[in-house]
C-alpha cells in the first residue's frame, strides 16, 4: 500500500494516479480527511477501478508501506514531527524540491541546514528508511495518464533495499527510468535541479524533465 502524504497537491495526486493505474493499492492523504477523499474520488474517475482511497494524513501513513512526502517544504518538519510513530520502519520517499519564488528572479533553491529535504526527513525519522526521488518530474505531465512520461528519476538513500523498492516503483511508471543516485547526501543536487527545471520551464513554456547519458 502506497500512501502519499499532501497527496490532494498535483504531485502527489500525479504520481498516485501513475502507479495506481500500475495496479499499486494508493491512499491520498492530506491535513483534511474530507479534502482527501475527495481528490480520491476525482482521481478514481480518471482511472475507473484503480485503487485509490482517501484519509488523512496520519492514517493514510498509518495504513502504507511505503509513504510518499508529498507537500512543500515548509510542511515538512511540522508533519513528520506529529507521526513519527506511524513511519517508523517504512520507506518514507522524499519528493521535496525546497524552493521559493522571488519577483523577477524566478524560482530558487532554499539552502536546507541537514545538507537536503531528504536528509532532514531522516534526521527527524531516524527509524525509517528515507529515500530522496521524484523531485524533477513534472506533476502537470503525471496527471495526464494518456500521455507518454519521459526522463530519469534520480534515486538517492542511506538504505540499499528501500531504494530498490523505490527503483520498482518508478519502472511501474512507463517510460521513466531510476538512476541509482548513491547515498541520500547527494539528494541536495537532485533537489536544487528542480528549480532550474522551474525557470526553463517558464522560458520554454515546457514541462522540463533531465536525462542522465552514459548509464
Ligand atoms: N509540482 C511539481 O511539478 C513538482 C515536481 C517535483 C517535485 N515537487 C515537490 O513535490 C511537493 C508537492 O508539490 P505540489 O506542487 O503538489 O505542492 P502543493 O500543491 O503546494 O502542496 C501539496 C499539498 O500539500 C499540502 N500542504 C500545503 N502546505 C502544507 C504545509 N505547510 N504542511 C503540510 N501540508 C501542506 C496541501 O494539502 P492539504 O491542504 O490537503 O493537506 C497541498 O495540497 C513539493 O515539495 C514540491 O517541491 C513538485
Amino acid at each position: 500500500m502506497l500512501a502519499f502524504l499532501g497527496g490532494t497537491g498535483p504531485e502527489g495526486r500525479g504520481l498516485a494516479l501513475r502507479l495506481a493505474l500500475a495496479g499499486e493499492e494508493t491512499i491520498i492523504g492530506s491535513r483534511d480527511a474530507a479534502r482527501a477523499a475527495a481528490a480520491a474520488d476525482e482521481l478514481r474517475e480518471l482511472a475507473p477501478g484503480a485503487s485509490i482511497s482517501g484519509a488523512a494524513n496520519a492514517d493514510a501513513a498509518a495504513g502504507a508501506n511505503v509513504v510518499f512526502l508529498a507537500f512543500p517544504y515548509e510542511g515538512q518538519r511540522p508533519t513528520l514531527e506529529q507521526i513519527p510513530d506511524a513511519l517508523a520502519g517504512k520507506v518514507v520517499v522524499d519528493v521535496i524540491a525546497p524552493m521559493q519564488f522571488q519577483r523577477g528572479r524566478g524560482a530558487s533553491a532554499i539552502e536546507v541546514e541537514a545538507g537536503s529535504a531528504a536528509q532532514e526527513a531522516q534526521e527527524l525519522l531516524p527509524d525509517s528508511l528515507v529515500v530522496s526521488a521524484f523531485q524533477n518530474i513534472s506533476a502537470e505531465e503525471l496527471q495526464e495518464p494518456d500521455k507518454e512520461m519521459e526522463g530519469d528519476v534520480v534515486v538517492c538513500s542511506d538504505h540499499a533495499d528501500a531504494k530498490s523498492v523505490v527503483m520498482d516503483l518508478v519502472r511501474k511508471i512507463p517510460k521513466l527510468r531510476p538512476v541509482d543516485g548513491g547515498a541520500l547526501s547527494n539528494s541536495k543536487y537532485v533537489e536544487q535541479i528542480t528549480p532550474m527545471l522551474v525557470n526553463i520551464n517558464r522560458i520554454y513554456r515546457i514541462h522540463a524533465g533531465i536525462k542522465i547519458v552514459g548509464v
